[in-house]
């Protein structure tokens, strides 16, 4: 006689509806909170992401969870629906080609090198930054990287400067020798960060939205890379203008790769591919 195996019970999923109504407070309220934009057709990955949280809470329908998040927009509930709906992919040396201009533009300068990230997300792209710093300057407190984001959870994770071994595969040897330690026990499978490079990132969060940017400029070059593509038009040109203070005269913006501001904004020049100069430098 063959055995009867008996199978777990599995529970299925609880699933709720979200009506459109739902969808469009959700989508007023990220605009408002963090400046992004929500098309309609984002409604199915807005609905899975924000309905984690809904079995988490073990709330019974989206109405629940939008009073619980309104209820205190500088509350928990808010972060952690702000911490949903942004979308953080990233990569170590990510659009390589800025990597080589930042080296070149740390050479031609004197005196402390000072970078921010403005959308650090999980830690890959100061890294980065901070890992040309070391090659260019040594070890230096005369090099520092500002490493920012809205988003608390991937902050959370950059501090610790842990990575799966999959994500720094790429890296060349030197770097991976020189800037990363092979995890053991618990960090098995994970490389981390030597402590002299992540001590050379500051962390903490910053909403590129909110009036008040507490972060000490001015900077020698700004990362602000694949996040404005988030933003509206009007988000864009108030944050383009609000950079021209954050950089000192000859300092730099890179942007993401389908990011072009030529045409909304004069306060920025082309200088090469997705890089920007201050227009008030040519005068
Ligand atoms: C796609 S990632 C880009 C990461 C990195 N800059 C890169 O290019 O690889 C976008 C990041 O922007 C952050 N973000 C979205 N809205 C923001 C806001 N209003 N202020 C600051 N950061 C924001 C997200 O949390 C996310 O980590």
């Amino acid at each position: 006689m063959p055995k009867v195996l008996s199978t777990p019970s599995i529970e299925p999923l609880m699933q709720v509806d979200m009506t459109d109504n739902e969808f469009y407070r959700i989508r007023d309220i990220i605009y408002q909170q963090a400046g992004i934009v929500l098309a309609y057709h984002k409604k199915d990955m807005v609905y899975n992401r924000l309905m984690r949280r809904i079995r988490e809470l073990k709330l019974e329908n989206f109405s629940q969870y939008l009073r619980l998040v309104e209820q205190n927009t500088a509350g928990n509930e808010m972060q952690q629906f702000i911490n949903a709906l942004t979308t953080n992919l990233t990569a170590f040396f990510r659009e390589p080609h800025h990597f080589k201009i930042l080296e070149q533009h740390v050479r031609s300068r004197k005196g402390k090198y000072c970078v921010w990230s403005a959308a650090a997300s999980t830690g890959e792209e100061p890294c980065s930054i901070a890992i040309v710093l070391n090659q260019t300057l040594g070890n230096t407190s005369e090099a520092r990287v500002w490493a920012t984001d809205i988003d608390t959870q991937v902050l959370q994770h950059a501090k610790k400067g842990e990575y799966r071994l999959h994500d720094v595969a790429a890296l060349p040897d030197e770097i991976k020798k020189r800037y990363f330690l092979r995890g053991k026990g618990d960090s098995n499978g994970y490389a981390r960060v030597r402590e002299t490079l992540l001590s050379s990132i500051c962390y903490q969060p910053l909403n590129l939205l909110s009036n008040n940017w507490n972060i000490p400029g001015p900077f020698d070059a700004i990362f602000c890379r694949n996040v404005m593509i988030y933003f509206d038009k009007e988000t864009q040109v108030r944050i383009l203008q609000r950079f021209t203070t954050m950089l000192k005269p000859g300092g730099i913006l890179f942007t993401g790769h389908s990011e072009n501001f030529s045409q909304l904004t004069k306060d920025f020049y082309l200088m090469g591919q997705t890089v920007y100069g201050l227009a008030k430098d040519l005068q």
